[in-house]
């Protein structure tokens, strides 16, 4: 059954981008039809070049579909204008790049607090004791004055999803959020994603290729080509390795159809 427009945080219609391959086009993303209700957390999981990037950032409205239609909390992203879509992104939804995107220029805490700066909003003493709590939660209390070029790749990472979240967006969209950490780093960080969930009903579409990092999701869509092969819930799962071996089964039953 479909849901109610307004319960859906995320909904992608018919989603398709075809690209060129030498001289032929082939559909990177091919009719995807993804709902994600308030307060889900969804991982997008499938090979390398089957799509997930891709398909994230036709949601985040960092590229245009070829067809099909992105809503982001029932409203539709093609309608706006770019100048409407980069206001609508910076309120309503927080981005994490697979390649983070860092302002060179700016120091780490600058970098988080970009999109409210750039919104003309000021941050009070109240809302940095705020978020001071949260980058302390991501341990980034002492790189807060440096440059992304003295960070290391993991920091980085959690600036960009300390700067994701500053603005408390209706969706967090994260491309491989946890790609670049160490094994215990990266379990913090989904303990974060976790608690934001949970505790704060932040609805999370995030994009990774660990079954470590998926298993803390709430709901799997397995992407192979670009076309969705399969999905299912995690709660069925006790750990990582049960996981993985239904995911390589979708993985694999889509191949041999
Ligand atoms: N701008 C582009 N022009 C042409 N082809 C592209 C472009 N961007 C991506 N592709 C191709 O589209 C397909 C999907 O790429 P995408 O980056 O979405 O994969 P992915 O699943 O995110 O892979 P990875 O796990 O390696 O990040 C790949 O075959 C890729 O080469
Ligand atoms: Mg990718």
């Amino acid at each position: 059954m479909t849901e109610n427009n307004s319960t859906l945080a995320v909904k992608a219609t018919d989603l398709t981008k075809k690209y060129t391959r030498g001289d032929s086009e082939f559909d990177a993303v091919s009719h995807v039809n993804l709902e994600v209700p308030k307060g889900d957390f969804v991982a997008i999981m499938g090979a390398s070049g089957s799509g997930k990037s891709t398909a994230l950032h036709l949601i985040a409205g960092l590229a245009r579909p070829t067809s099909g239609e992105v809503e982001i909390e029932g409203k539709a992203i093609s309608k706006m204008s770019d100048r409407e879509l980069t206001v609508f992104r910076r309120r309503r939804m927080g981005i994490v790049f697979q390649s983070y995107n860092l302002i060179p220029h700016l120091t780490a805490e600058e970098n988080i607090l970009f999109p409210l700066r750039a919104d003309g909003r000021t941050v009070d003493a109240a809302l940095l004791e705020r978020l001071r709590a949260f980058w302390e939660e991501l341990d980034l209390t002492n790189q807060l004055s440096q440059y992304p070029d003295a960070l290391s790749g993991g920091q980085q990472q959690r600036v960009a999803l300390a700067r994701a979240l500053c603005a408390e967006p209706v969706a967090l969209l994260a491309d491989e959020p946890t790609g670049n950490l160490d094994w215990t780093s990266s379990q913090n960080i989904c303990r974060v994603l976790d608690k934001l969930n949970k505790e704060e009903e932040r609805t999370i579409l995030l994009v990774t290729h660990e079954p470590a990092v998926a298993v803390w999701a709430k709901r799997i869509v397995v992407l192979r080509d670009g076309k969705i092969a399969g999905e299912f819930a995690t709660r069925e799962f006790r750990d990582a390795a049960e996981l993985a071996a239904r995911y390589q089964e979708i993985a694999r039953a889509s191949a041999s159809r």
